[in-house]
């Protein structure tokens, strides 16, 4: 495969571009402009398609026979030095596992070449997983977050990343801790411009967040310096919000008011933030979130593992909440956001009908919670863009060209076709059954990574 850039392909293609509908684009045509974008879908029928192929030539991409094209998956929730302990320490509660497993796994990126052995591996294995975008959080150090994101220029996939904040020293250990307040801020700045100016990131496909780890590792004053960087510095937020009941109560103990009340006094609500689990928000923390835009991050495989409960996904979003989906790597044991899919529409179900037998029918579940497969991909895809404001997971004019390619053929691959011709099957097979074998190709801006 090759890049599409000033260039044409021709294929079959998915996207989802609400939550009800699953588009089938039967051989289509796009163009994609000489930056990355998309500036044309045609269909077959479209009078001008034999000259602009012809036009095309040699640029013209035509995907064989049974491979299909899909926006390029868009993950919400990496935390990306946490790669190395996939599938790992899964045995503990939260506020556990933070202290004996990952904080000091976190700490080892101190050591540059620990980081970038761990960083690449991670970038090269989620672009060839098809995550074409993802929101990182690094660790607290100014150096190994600025080579993630080195990295993730280098290697061509879009990316947020954001130095983690935690400068509690009632609540961090001592070898894993921001020096103060001050200096977690002025590092969270350094690293900002690094990014924006870095000499190759010209287009800004990689870009900054402001990152405090959850409230219970921060001070108010970091809280309220890191909500004026945001608002002055325009750019990303991400965070954790009421993931657990342990860290839903530790904020309502320590402010009297809800987790999510608590970021927006400190600035930290905006367009542009992304809160990752928010399975105890109280209906007034919905509304606050949808009137300021910000977005969940469900992790619907973490969950299971640390959150106490299942998120109201189709609660939320019948709340006008913006939602995407992430893998939280590494509280959900999987990299792939195909299983992110997958878990978003089985926890679904099980808050729907409930899960205690032992209870009858009728007060066993929530009903009305459940979610289909088309609604999770489009959090998936066209979601995660709508999150992070940016135009991604939607194949239209004016998106950019970050597509996958899907074999269905793959022998190594799980997807097996036994004649289906309908689109809608096809689309659930690949969906439920796509593994990194079946991945032909991935574009991020119509550059073949
Ligand atoms: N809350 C604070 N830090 C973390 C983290 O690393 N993972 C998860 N799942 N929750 C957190
Ligand atoms: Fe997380």
């Amino acid at each position: 495969m090759k890049d599409i850039r000033g260039a044409g392909i021709v294929g079959t293609f998915f996207h989802a571009p609400t939550r009800e509908r699953l588009d089938v684009l039967e051989d289509v045509l796009i163009l994609v402009d000489e930056r990355g974008a998309i500036s044309a879908v045609l269909p077959p029928d479209d009078p001008a398609r034999p000259d602009i192929e012809r036009q095309c030539g040699e640029n013209l991409l035509r995907l064989p026979p049974g491979q299909f094209g899909l926006p390029g998956l868009v993950d919400l929730h990496v935390h990306a030095p946490q790669y190395p302990q996939l599938g790992l320490a899964l045995d503990e509660p939260l506020e556990v596992w933070l202290q004996k497993y990952t904080f000091p796994l976190e700490a080892r990126y101190a050591d540059l070449d620990f980081a970038r052995e761990r960083y690449a591996t991670l970038v090269e294995d989620l672009l060839a997983t098809g995550t074409t975008t993802a929101l990182y959080f690094a660790t607290r150090h100014e150096a190994a977050t600025k080579l993630l994101a080195d990295i993730c220029i280098e290697k061509g996939q879009r990316a947020l990343v954001g130095k983690v904040v935690m400068d509690d020293p009632a609540a961090c250990p001592d070898y894993y801790r921001d020096e103060s307040a001050e200096t977690a801020i002025a590092e969270t700045r350094a690293v900002i411009d690094h990014i924006r100016s870095h000499p190759d990131n010209g287009a800004g496909r990689v870009l900054p967040v402001v990152t405090p780890r959850f409230i219970p590792s921060c001070t108010d004053a970091v809280l309220q310096g890191l909500g004026a960087l945001a608002a002055e510095c325009g750019c990303h937020v991400q965070t954790h919000v009421s993931e657990s009941d342990w860290a839903h109560a530790h904020v309502l103990a320590r402010y009297g008011i809800t987790d999510a009340a608590a970021l927006d006094s400190f600035g930290l609500l905006t367009r542009k933030s992304v809160l990752a689990h928010a399975n105890f928000l109280t209906d007034a923390d919905m509304d606050r979130l949808a009137s300021a835009g910000s977005a969940v991050a469900h992790c619907a495989l973490s969950n299971i593992y640390f959150a106490n409960s299942v998120f109201p996904l189709r609660h939320a979003l019948e709340k006008g909440v913006h939602v995407g989906l992430g893998t939280d790597i590494s509280g959900g044991p999987s990299a792939s956001m195909f299983e992110a899919c997958r878990a978003t529409v089985q926890s679904s179900r099980m808050l729907a009908e409930g899960v205690d037998p032992t209870l009858p029918p009728e007060s066993r579940g929530r009903p009305g919670s459940a979610v289909d497969l088309v609604t999770a991909f489009h959090l998936a895809t066209a979601g995660g863009g709508v999150a992070l404001d940016l135009p991604i997971g939607i194949l239209a004019p004016g998106y950019r060209f970050d597509a996958i390619a899907i074999d269905t053929n793959a022998r190594e691959g799980a997807i097996r076709l036994f004649g289906e011709t309908a689109p809608g099957a096809i689309f659930e097979k690949i969906v439920y059954g796509a593994t990194r074998a079946n991945i032909a190709a991935v574009w991020v801006d119509g550059r073949i990574t």
